[in-house]
């Protein structure tokens, strides 16, 4: 079974600048190893939009736009898989999503389902499917930051078969580093979680600063590697993608078997 490198790039945007934004980020997955990588949320454009209309103007398509053209080229030459969270336009709606490409280009969007708080202004709810897909030898899923706080989310990927969870975030509070390590746990999965770091006050008396503290969990809840809270950086650990596909926690439990529908409210 495979074991692949996987890693996060933690950024520090600067809001507005796709360009600059971008290209650091090329930068920094050029100087990685790692077959799969993964970026913040909204990686390209910063956070903190001020109203829809301004969102609008700064999203893309998720398969033919800048964003998604450059993230392929460099996944093709590197021979790798890329999770990166951009502002993504359809027609006249906004989502806040994350895409997944790889060697050969363009493979999924998802579109975040829980919006946090002023997102909910500025974005159109998620309407895509939590989804799995091949990523050279492991099973990918994506969420995006919030969407930690819903456990159904990161079940939904692991009953689907993921075996890690690819995890762009923009993380403003603090819990979500430590509840990771349960999501983990209770589906057995990796979590490549990307966070950012550094503040935005775009809208007066609204300032925001990102934890940074992006991670690797292993399905038993160990912390494989995390960031710190204050600089840019990226890391890379060797996963053995197999850990994710044993299910059993002792000869007799199996937590996906042992999980007793007929007692949960829907
Ligand atoms: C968040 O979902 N960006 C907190």
């Amino acid at each position: 079974m495979a074991r692949i490198k996987a890693a996060f790039i933690q950024t520090r945007p600067v809001f507005g600048e796709t360009g600059k934004n971008v290209e650091d980020a090329l930068k920094r997955i050029d100087a990685l190893d790692a077959d799969v990588a993964v970026l913040p949320e909204l990686f390209s454009t910063g956070y903190q939009f001020r109203s829809k209309k301004e969102a609008a103007a700064l999203a893309e398509d998720a398969r033919m736009g800048y964003v998604s053209d450059r993230l392929a080229e460099i996944a093709a030459d590197r021979k790798m898989h890329i999770a990166a969270g951009m502002a993504e336009r359809v027609g006249r709606k906004v989502y806040n999503s994350s895409i997944l490409v790889g060697p050969r280009g363009f493979i999924a969007v998802y579109r975040k389902a829980h919006l946090f708080w002023d997102e909910k202004k500025i974005f159109d709810k998620g309407d895509t499917p939590f989804e799995v897909h091949d990523a050279g030898g492991a099973r990918v899923g994506m969420m995006i930051c919030f969407d930690w706080l819903f456990p159904e989310a990161a079940r939904t990927l692991a009953l689907k078969g993921a075996d890690i969870i690819l995890h762009p975030s923009n993380l403003v509070l603090p819990h979500c580093p430590q509840a990771m390590i349960t999501r983990c746990l209770e589906n057995r999965v990796f979590a490549v979680t990307a966070n950012r770091v550094g503040t935005e006050e775009r809208i007066q008396g609204r300032r925001l600063r990102f934890i940074g503290q992006s991670q690797i969990i292993a399905p038993d809840g160990r912390i494989l590697c995390r960031a710190g809270s204050v600089r840019a950086e990226a890391k890379a650990v060797e996963i053995d993608v197999s850990e994710a596909r044993k299910k059993k926690i002792t000869p007799l439990n199996d937590i996906f078997r042992d999980r007793r529908r007929d007692m949960y409210e829907l």
